[in-house]
């Protein structure tokens, strides 16, 4: 499949595909080898004030199709993306990087979101509930909001746009939706499958650019009630207070410190194929990614070097190549961080136990290449496992108790997944219930969520939203509570149910 290119691309505005404003340009690279994949619009403000009255005169009449039809737009997008979900997971290799099984997963991620909201549209469940009066009927009902903006990250090009957008769709809002400046063309392919399904004009719209004025407008702009991000913590943050002054609603995904803790009772060789996933798949890329691993003393010279030894023999390559264990990171600056990182865990007197450096031979040298890097000795307080790095490096922290190992685990900022491998039942439900995060995992990595469960974490891993599941509607809708007084009088609650 062709997917490298110089064609120009466009937004998508109240139905139809237009020139940017602004008549600048930015091209999407393949990070494994540089190629162009594509030139799209660097859109500017005025862009995105069209994409947002095009969304704010379609919201009139998309709230009162009925749920039940908006879901079966989205029942035939899941099929689409079925049927697109080879073409997508190439492109998605070549344009994002990430290997082939992960790229087909990102997109199934999709189709299942996509199968599941259709579905929602049968039930948006409210409450009905007595009155404390007599002949008078009371219930609650999920009601759209209007204008979403909805800016996501490369990461996830095909996943992350579906756990925003169906939701908005099913519960009756429109969207202006603008993806990474890393990974458009899949944001592009998205929105054309949805115009593809039936989503009437106007419904969704894709404005390309990058945060500091696409992002930045949808984030200020009146008409925009909510916003829905996904992104760095310092991201988050830029948000919240610029969304302020408007009292918009705000859905934080950000960061993620996670940790695998493995007790001396565990299956090392389980917890190992688990670890590497966790800390290595999608490159480290993920906010999920396993960037700690808290080791009990008892077992921590044998993991350590089943581990080392196992990611030595990671093959790093091209997404698209069907051996390939690692693909590349991101972008240059990417693949810079991720390096910074290793210096600072040397200089904090971290062991440096494999990897560390950028691979340039074997033909990666034009890619964005780093080794998977496994650090030792780490101390919890150390940099290295504090921070989110983004990339394929994980840090080993040794720990003499279970204890031990939740403090260390909980003693970071962010919250978003855990792990602990372990036979004891006991330590499994302390861990479940001491672990500060929003998903924790018994025996398994700190990847894999499923999108019928709530996804998102505590502490300032976002701002108590969750994504995915029923807690998404949250996000989309806001309650209304309905009072049908069948009485023919005139009652008074509080006043005559006193009586
Ligand atoms: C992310 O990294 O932002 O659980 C999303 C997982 C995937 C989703 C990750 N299902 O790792």
């Amino acid at each position: 499949m062709a997917v490298a290119g110089t064609k120009t691309f466009q937004n998508y505005i109240g139905g139809k595909w237009v020139d940017s404003d602004s008549g600048e340009t930015f091209e999407s690279v393949n990070p494994a080898n540089g190629e162009t994949i594509g030139v799209f619009p660097r859109s500017s403000a005025a862009d995105v004030d069209r994409a947002v009255e095009a969304a704010k005169s379609a919201y009139r009449e998309w709230r009162l199709v009925p749920a039940p039809k908006r879901g079966e737009i989205l029942f035939r997008f899941a099929q689409l993306l079925t049927e697109h979900k080879a073409d997508l997971t190439e492109l998605m290799s070549h344009e994002m990087g990430k290997v082939l099984a992960e790229a087909g997963g990102d997109v199934q991620e999709a189709i299942d979101m996509s199968y599941y909201m259709a579905g929602e549209g049968r039930r948006l469940f409210g409450q009905t509930t007595p009155s404390e009066l007599p002949d008078k009927f009371n219930m609650s009902v999920r009601m759209p909001i209007g204008v979403v903006g909805v800016i996501t990250p490369w990461n996830f090009p095909i996943a992350i746009p579906s756990w925003k957008i169906a939701p908005a769709l099913v519960c009756g809002n429109t969207v202006v939706f603008k993806p990474a400046t890393d990974t458009p063309l899949l944001g592009e392919r998205f929105v054309e499958l949805l115009a593809e399904s039936g989503v009437p004009a106007g419904v969704v719209n894709i404005v390309h650019g990058g945060g500091g004025e696409v992002g930045d407008r949808i984030v200020r702009h009146p008409d925009v009630p909510v916003v829905t991000i996904t992104g760095s913590r310092e991201t988050g943050v830029g948000v919240m207070r610029t969304a302020a002054d408007n009292l918009k609603r705000v859905h934080l995904e950000l960061g993620g410190k996670n940790a695998i803790i493995v007790m001396d009772d565990a299956d090392v060789d389980l917890a190992v194929e688990g670890i590497l996933w966790s800390a290595f798949g999608t490159s480290g890329q993920r906010c999920t990614a396993a960037s700690r691993v808290i080791v009990h003393e008892g077992v921590y010279g044998d993991l350590q070097s089943k581990l080392v030894a196992a990611a030595e023999k990671m093959r790093l390559g091209p997404g698209w190549e069907e051996d390939t264990d690692v693909g590349p990171l991101i972008n240059r600056g990417a693949l810079e961080k991720v390096d910074s990182y290793t210096t600072i865990g040397k200089d904090e007197g971290a062991k440096l136990l494999t990897g560390g450096e950028i691979a340039s031979g074997n033909g990666l040298g034009t890619g964005f290449f780093y080794r998977p890097t496994i650090f030792g000795d780490v101390e919890p307080g150390m940099r290295i496992a504090q921070e989110e790095i983004f990339g394929p490096t994980t840090a080993l922290i040794p720990v003499r108790s279970f204890d031990e190992a939740i403090e260390a685990a909980n003693g970071v900022k962010y919250g978003l997944s855990s792990s602990i491998f372990t036979s004891d039942v006991n330590k499994a439900f302390r861990a479940m219930r001491d672990l500060e995060t929003g998903i924790t995992y018994i025996n398994a990595g700190t990847i894999g969520a499923e999108v019928h469960l709530p996804f998102g974490g505590t502490k300032d891993t976002g701002n108590g939203h969750r994504e995915a599941g029923q807690a998404a509607l949250d996000v989309f809708t806001e309650w209304k509570a309905l009072y049908v007084d069948y009485s023919g009088r005139l009652q008074k609650a509080q006043i005559d149910a006193a009586e």
